[in-house]
């Protein structure tokens, strides 16, 4: 299955992702993550990603677009994946389908999940990852067992750079402006499915999952 998770920051995509990559043992790919690991390792890709991402920004298209195409070529893809954050313009969306023309493939599914801005400033202000394995977790909705500590791996909780009141806000211009356009796209394309992002995390998954087994 091919699938694409759109949705504001903070929606969940990420979340979602993990649980989806589990139940179909299909690889999650986010971009996001990609351009934290390049971030972290010091790559010539980490220091032009870093400057957009610090800013709220996106990474310029023609960066970003290399990047997936290079991802979706590895084998693990050819039985399908999970696209979380990607695409996030227009011109990012018409890239995927050629990219996957030419793998003579195309999307199944673009699940867009719903909510609110103040829902996203709530989650994005309490959310902390695992420095070690990256797993996600929410001070309040989604705490670890112990304060700071991932339950995982025992690694060391942060909060994203990206994470502060004046990048939120910006992300959120940036989602309104460059990426809400396309659930129109995919409306048009007949790809369309939107679920309500506000339920607990449980439930989310499982109105996508019973999405996707109708689709199946
Ligand atoms: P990216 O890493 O993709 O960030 P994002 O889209 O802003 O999304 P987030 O990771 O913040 O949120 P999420 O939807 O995954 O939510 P999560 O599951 O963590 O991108 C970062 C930057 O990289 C961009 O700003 C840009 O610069 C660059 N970039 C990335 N892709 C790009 C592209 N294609 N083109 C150009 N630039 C690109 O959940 C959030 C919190 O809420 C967590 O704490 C979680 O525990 C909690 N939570 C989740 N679900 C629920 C629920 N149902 N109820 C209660 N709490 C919940
Ligand atoms: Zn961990």
């Amino acid at each position: 299955m091919n699938l694409v998770l759109v949705g504001p920051p903070g929606a969940g995509k990420g979340t979602q992702a993990v649980r989806l990559q589990e139940a179909y043992g299909i690889p999650h790919i986010s971009t996001g993550d990609m351009f934290r690991k390049a971030i972290k390792e010091e790559t010539e890709l980490g220091k032009k990603a870093k400057e957009y991402m610090d800013q709220g920004k996106l990474v310029p298209d023609e960066v970003t677009i290399g990047i997936v195409r290079e991802r979706l070529s590895q084998k693990d893809c050819h039985q399908g994946f999970i696209l979380d954050g990607f695409p996030r313009t227009v011109n990012q969306a018409d890239a995927l389908n050629s990219i996957l023309a030419d793998m003579n493939t195309s999307l199944d599914a673009v699940i867009n999940i719903k909510v609110s801005d103040a829902e996203v400033i709530d989650r994005l202000s309490g959310r902390r990852i695992c420095k070690s394995c990256g797993a996600s977790y929410h001070v309040k909705f989604n705490p670890p067992k112990v304060a700071g500590v991932c339950d995982e791996c025992d690694g060391e909780l942060y909060q994203r750079e990206d994470d502060n009141p004046n990048t939120i806000q910006q992300r959120l211009n940036v989602y309104s402006e460059q990426t809400s356009p396309l659930i129109n796209y995919y409306q048009e394309r007949d790809l369309l499915e939107t679920i309500n992002g506000e339920d607990s995390l449980d439930n989310v998954f499982v109105e996508i999952k019973d999405l996707l087994d109708n689709i199946k």
